[in-house]
């Protein structure tokens, strides 16, 4: 028996990085999942991954309203609703890297519209659903980013931190119907966005990955796993009096104050 016998799952940028991993695990312990991507090829070959009859690709581009819609509707069609929805995808510019004055409109439009404007709309066509069923679960990928920041990622930035808000801004307009709306914050996993990110370091992009490692106190960068199982459990009832919050999962990188992590750090 599976923990998720009976459910359906949506992810959302589910055929790559930890979506995949995720939408897998959701699979294995018995759930319907329909991953909701732009890349056809990967999403045939994570569909394929499952277990014969569990999962359903719905390719979108997940910026648009007509898109959700559809994928919203798959769901329906091929698996009769919908009660967990992980809002993971996300795009990051791996070549541009801007401040405000040299972000473009373009740019900005389009990470807002992939990193925030889509966890809205797919909220908002799904949540009808998870209401005919009596409750849900909504998961939202922001990142430490949403917390902290770094210097070059403005629209990336604001669209980690709207999900924070987003967040916590539905979970009080659901809360009495029972759907739960909760938020992640990883810290650097190793995803095909990372390595993407990685290819211009000079030492290298295993090298790169080794480095970011020793940057969390834990001494490495997460897996797909390390995010996978967070978010099976708070998509469970085992997580059922958390909502409105969001979970770190970063090797301790939050925990740690700037005064301690660089060279010459001061003891105070
Ligand atoms: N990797 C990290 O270190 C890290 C850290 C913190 C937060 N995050 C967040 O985690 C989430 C997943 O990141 P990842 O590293 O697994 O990314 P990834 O690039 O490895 O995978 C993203 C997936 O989203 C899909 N996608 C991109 N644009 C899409 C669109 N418009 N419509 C539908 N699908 C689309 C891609 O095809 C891909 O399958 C993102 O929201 C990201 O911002 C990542």
């Amino acid at each position: 028996m599976g923990q998720f016998d009976g459910k359906v799952v949506i992810v959302t940028g589910g055929a790559l990085g930890m979506g995949r991993t995720t939408a897998l695990e959701f699979a294995r312990e018995g759930a319907r999942v329909v991953i909701a991507d732009i890349n056809a090829d990967a999403g045939r070959s994570a569909i394929a991954a499952m277990p014969a009859g569990a999962g359903h690709l719905s390719i979108a581009d997940v910026a648009g309203a007509t898109d959700c819609q559809s994928v919203v509707a798959d769901a329906e069609r091929a698996f009769g609703g919908i009660d967990i929805l992980f809002n993971n995808v996300g795009i990051q510019p791996t070549t541009s890297y801007a401040n405000v004055e040299n972000t473009t409109e373009e740019m900005w439009d389009r990470i807002l519209g992939v990193n925030l404007k889509s966890y809205f709309l797919m909220s908002k066509f799904a949540i009808p659903s998870m209401r005919r069923r009596g409750g849900g679960v909504i998961i939202n990928n922001a990142s430490v980013q949403g917390l902290q920041s770094m210097k070059g990622v403005p629209a990336y930035a604001a669209s980690k931190g709207g999900v924070l808000s987003l967040t916590r801004q539905m979970a009080l307009d659901y809360a009495a119907e029972r759907i739960r709306v909760l938020a992640i914050c990883p810290g650097t996993i190793d995803t095909e966005m990372v390595r993407a990110s990685a290819v211009n370091e000079p030492d290298g992009v295993e090298a790169a990955l080794e480095r970011y490692g020793r940057s969390h106190p834990i001494g490495r960068i997460g897996t797909g796993l390390d995010i996978a199982n967070v978010v099976l459990f708070l998509s469970s009832d085992r997580a059922s009096f958390m909502t409105g919050e969001y979970v770190c999962v970063d090797g301790g990188y939050m925990a740690m104050g700037a005064w301690a992590s660089g060279a010459g750090a001061a003891e105070a």
